[in-house]
C-alpha cells in the first residue's frame, strides 16, 4: 500500500488566506449591496509597465518564427537576465555576484520553499514570529519540525524568534543555536526592517555558529532609508553564510507573471560541500526554467526606462502606505511599518483579538485586512494592512476606519 508523506498531516489549520476568503465570500453573499475594500492579501493591483509589455510582445513574436523560436531555457536562466541582475541589483551596491551564483526561478515563494531540499532534515530551523508562513509550512512538510502544539500555536523543534513592539519587531539572536535562519527584510508581515549594522550582527553570528541564513529580500525595492542594506551581501562575510531570495512580484508587479531568483554564493559551504553546486543540481533536476518571454520581460525592468517605471510603481504604493499610516496614527492607532515596506502593522484597539478586529472591520467598515495572529502567536493583537490597493480605495478605507 502506498503511503503519503505524513509530515503534511502535521500542518495546522487551513491556510490563512483561504479562511479570510471564505469569511469575505460569506459576508458578500449576505450583503450584496456593500462595497468591500480589500487591503488584505499582498497582491499588487497596478498593471505591468510599458517596457515590460513591449518586451513581452517582442518575445512572443520571436516565438512565432522558426528562426527566433526558443525552446527549453538554460538550467540557471538566460545569461541576458542573470548579467542584468548581477549588474543592476548587486554591482550598483558595490557587491560582486557572479552570474553562475544567480539562479532564475518562477518566484520567491517556490524558492523559499524549495531551498530546504538541499539541507538535511536534521537541521534546526529558526524563524521570526510573526512569519511569512511559507518558511514554517515547508519545513513541516519536509519533516524538519515536530508536531503542532495547539496551546502555543507553534511547532515543536522550531526556534521562534519573537518580533514584538518591545524589540521594534526585530528578532534577537536566539538562545538555542539554529542551523538554518530565515530572515526577511523589509519584513512581511510587520513591515519592519533592521539597519545594515544590525544585519551585520546576524551575518557574524551565522558565520560563528556555521548556520546558513535564508534571506528573503522580496521587498527590497521599498527600502527608503539609507542605513538599510538592499542585499545581505553588503555585509562582510555574508557570502560564506547567506542565500538571498528575490522576487519580481512586488517591485515590477509580476505576481501573476511569475519570476524570481536566488543567489547562492560559491563561498557558501557545508564542510567541503558547495551549496551552490547542490542548488544547481536541484534546479537542473526539478525545474525546467522560467519561460523565455518572462525572462525577457524581467530583463526590461533593468533598462533606464524600466527602472523609472518600477520606481513609479513603488512610489504609488508607498503613497498609499503613507495615507494608511498617517491616517490611522492620527486617529490614535499604534502603527508601524510603511516606511521601507508596503505593509502597515497595527495594534488592534481595545484589546480585541486579531480575528475580532478582522470581523469588526469587515462587518462595520467593509474593509478587509489580515489578522496578525495568522502569521504566528506573536502576531496576536496585531493586524496587517497593505498599500497595494488603488489610491482612491486606500483613502476611502482609512476614512471608513477612522470614522
Ligand atoms: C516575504 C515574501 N516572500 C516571497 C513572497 C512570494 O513572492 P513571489 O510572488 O515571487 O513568489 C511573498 C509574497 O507575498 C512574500 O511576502
Amino acid at each position: 500500500m502506498f503511503k503519503v508523506n505524513d509530515n503534511y498531516l502535521k500542518l495546522a489549520g487551513s491556510y490563512l488566506f483561504s479562511t479570510i476568503g471564505k469569511k469575505v465570500a460569506a459576508y458578500s453573499a449576505a450583503n450584496p449591496d456593500k462595497k468591500l475594500i480589500r487591503l488584505g492579501i499582498g497582491d499588487v493591483t497596478l498593471p505591468l509597465t510599458d517596457s515590460v509589455i513591449t518586451a513581452l510582445h517582442k518575445s512572443v513574436d520571436e516565438m512565432a518564427k522558426k528562426e527566433t523560436f526558443m525552446g527549453y531555457t538554460p538550467d540557471l536562466g538566460y545569461e541576458f537576465l542573470r548579467s542584468a541582475i548581477a549588474r543592476e541589483d548587486f554591482k550598483t551596491r558595490g557587491v560582486d555576484i557572479a552570474i553562475d551564483e544567480i539562479f532564475i526561478s518562477d518566484g520567491a515563494k517556490s524558492d523559499s520553499g524549495n531551498i530546504g531540499d538541499i539541507f538535511s532534515v536534521d537541521n534546526r530551523v529558526a524563524v521570526c514570529d510573526p512569519v511569512y508562513t511559507v518558511y514554517v509550512d515547508t519545513n513541516v512538510m519536509a519533516g524538519r519540525t515536530g508536531n503542532y502544539n495547539e496551546k502555543t500555536g507553534k511547532y515543536d523543534n522550531v526556534i521562534y524568534m519573537p518580533c514584538t513592539k518591545e524589540n521594534n519587531f526585530a528578532p534577537e539572536i536566539p538562545k538555542e543555536t539554529p542551523d538554518i535562519i530565515y530572515l526577511c527584510f523589509p519584513n512581511n508581515p510587520t513591515g519592519a526592517t533592521i539597519t545594515k549594522d544590525e544585519l551585520q550582527k546576524w551575518v557574524d553570528y551565522a558565520n560563528s555558529v556555521k548556520a546558513v541564513i535564508i534571506y528573503d529580500a522580496a521587498y527590497e525595492a521599498y527600502i527608503s532609508e539609507d542605513n538599510v542594506a538592499h542585499t545581505i551581501y553588503e555585509c562582510d562575510g555574508a557570502k560564506t553564510c547567506a542565500i538571498e531570495i528575490r522576487s519580481f512580484s512586488k517591485n515590477a508587479g509580476f505576481t501573476g507573471t511569475r519570476l524570481g531568483y536566488t543567489v547562492v554564493p560559491k563561498e557558501l559551504k557545508s564542510g567541503d560541500v558547495s551549496v551552490n553546486a547542490l542548488w544547481a543540481r536541484r534546479h537542473g533536476t526539478k525545474f525546467n526554467g522560467a519561460p523565455y518571454i518572462i525572462q525577457r520581460a524581467g530583463e526590461a525592468i533593468y533598462t533606464e526606462e524600466g527602472k523609472k517605471e518600477v520606481r513609479s510603481l513603488v512610489d504609488y504604493y508607498m503613497k498609499n502606505a503613507k495615507v494608511i499610516k498617517e491616517g490611522l496614527t492620527k486617529a490614535g492607532y499604534s502603527c508601524s511599518g510603511g516606511v521601507n515596506s508596503p505593509y502597515i502593522w497595527l495594534e488592534t484597539p481595545n484589546n480585541m483579538t486579531s480575528w475580532e478586529f478582522f470581523d469588526y472591520l469587515l462587518e462595520e467598515k467593509n474593509v478587509v485586512g489580515t489578522p496578525g495572529s495568522g502569521f504566528g502567536p506573536c502576531g496576536e493583537g496585531y493586524f496587517r494592512l497593505t498599500s497595494f490597493g488603488s489610491y482612491e480605495n486606500t483613502v476611502e478605507a482609512v476614512e471608513r476606519i477612522v470614522k
